[in-house]
C-alpha cells in the first residue's frame, strides 16, 4: 500500500511541496484547494505528474476542489491562507486564516481521522494552536512547520559566509515563526566547531539579525511570501515522518509544561517519526536565551489573543 499524502492549498507554497513529496516517492499526493480556484488544482496535479517521467517518479498525483479523494490520508500538510504582503507581519494574517484553518480542519477531520497534520499556515504557532483544538487529537498528531525553514536559512547564511558545505552545518534555533525567533548560537557548530571559534561575534550577530528576518528579506524581494524553501520544510518533516526516521527537528508543537510553557505552540526541539512527535527535547538555555524566547512567547500570546475562540 503506498501512503497517502494530502496538501491542502494548491499556491505557491502547496505546489512547491507537492513537487518535493513527488519527486522523492513519499506516497501519493492529492493537491487540494477551494472550489473558487476552478480547475486550478488539476491543472497544477497534471502538470506536475508530467515531471514524473523526467524525474523518474512514479508517483500518482491529483488535484482536487474537495475532500472525496483526500479520504484516509497518512499524512496532511495545511499550506491553505494568505500570505504576507510587505509591510505586514504574519500575525496581520490571523483573522483571515482563522476562518480558512477552521474550514480546513472541520474538513481533515472528518476524511482522515488518523492522519498526522502539519499546519504550516501563518502566523504559523497561532495557526498551529487553533488546529490542535479545533481536531481534539493528540499534539503529537497536529503540529507546525517553522524551525525546519528557519533553520535551513541560518544555515545557508552560515555556509555562505564560511564558504563550507551546508552538510558541515549544524544550527539550531527555537522559540515562534516570528521576528522574535530564538537563533541558538551557543548549539551551532560547524563540523562540531563552536560558531564563535570560527567567525567573529559581530558578523555572528549579523546571521542571526538575518536569520530572524529571513521571511521579511523575502517577502520584499519577491511582494509575497517565500514558497521554495517552506515547502521543501514541510516535506523534509513528511519524509521524516513517513520513513520513521526518528529526525530530530525545531517543530511548532502545543506545550504542556516544556520550558515552563503551557497552553501555545511553540518551536521546540522534536523527535519525528511514524507516530508524528515522539519526543519534546528541553534543552538548557542561559540568561540571555530565556529573555529571547519569553519575548518571542510574548509576540505569539499577543497574536492568540486576536483569535476568535
Ligand atoms: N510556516 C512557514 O514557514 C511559512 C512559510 C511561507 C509561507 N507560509 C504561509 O503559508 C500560507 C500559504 O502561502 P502561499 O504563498 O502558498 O499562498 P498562496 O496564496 O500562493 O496559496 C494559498 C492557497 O490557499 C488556498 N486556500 C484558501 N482558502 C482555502 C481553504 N479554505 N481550503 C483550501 N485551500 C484554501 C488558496 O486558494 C490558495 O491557492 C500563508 O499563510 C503563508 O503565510 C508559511
Amino acid at each position: 500500500m503506498r501512503n497517502k499524502i494530502t496538501v491542502v492549498g494548491g499556491g505557491n507554497v502547496g505546489a512547491a511541496c507537492a513537487a518535493w513529496l513527488a519527486e522523492r516517492e513519499l506516497g501519493d499526493v492529492v493537491l487540494v484547494d477551494i472550489p473558487q480556484t476552478g480547475t486550478m488544482p488539476m491543472g497544477k496535479a497534471l502538470d506536475l505528474l508530467q515531471t514524473g517521467p523526467i524525474y523518474g517518479f512514479n508517483t500518482r498525483i491529483t488535484g482536487a476542489t474537495d475532500y472525496g479523494p483526500t479520504a484516509n490520508s497518512d499524512v496532511v500538510v495545511i499550506t491553505a491562507g494568505f500570505p504576507r504582503k510587505p509591510g505586514m507581519s504574519r500575525e496581520d494574517l490571523v483573522g483571515k486564516n482563522q476562518d480558512i484553518i477552521t474550514d480546513v480542519m472541520s474538513r481533515v477531520t472528518a476524511t482522515s481521522p488518523n492522519a498526522i497534520v502539519i499546519v504550516v499556515t501563518n502566523p504559523l504557532d497561532t495557526m498551529v494552536y487553533l488546529a490542535h483544538k479545533l481536531s481534539g487529537w493528540p499534539r503529537t498528531r497536529v503540529f507546525g512547520q517553522a524551525g525546519q525553514l528557519d533553520l535551513a536559512r541560518m544555515t545557508a547564511f552560515i555556509a555562505q559566509e564560511l564558504d563550507v558545505s551546508v552538510s558541515n552545518v549544524q544550527a539550531s534555533v527555537m522559540g515562534g515563526h516570528g521576528d522574535e525567533m530564538v537563533p541558538l548560537v551557543r548549539y551551532t557548530t560547524v563540523a562540531g566547531i563552536p560558531i564563535g571559534d570560527l567567525l567573529p561575534a559581530d558578523r555572528v550577530a549579523t546571521i542571526v539579525e538575518r536569520t530572524r528576518k529571513g521571511g521579511g528579506e523575502i517577502v520584499n524581494l519577491l511582494g509575497t511570501s517565500a514558497y521554495y524553501a517552506p515547502g521543501a520544510a514541510a516535506a523534509r518533516m513528511v519524509e521524516a515522518i513517513l520513513k520513521d526516521q526518528k529526525l530530530i527537528l525545531p517543530c511548532s508543537v502545543v506545550l504542556d509544561g516544556e520550558y515552563g510553557l503551557k497552553d501555545l505552540a511553540f518551536g521546540v526541539p522534536v523527535k519525528l517519526g511514524r507516530s508524528g512527535v515522539e519526543r519534546i527535547f528541553e534543552v538548557t538555555l542561559d540568561e540571555s536565551e530565556k529573555v529571547m524566547l519569553q519575548k518571542s512567547v510574548d509576540l505569539i500570546r499577543g497574536s492568540m489573543s486576536a483569535l476568535k475562540l
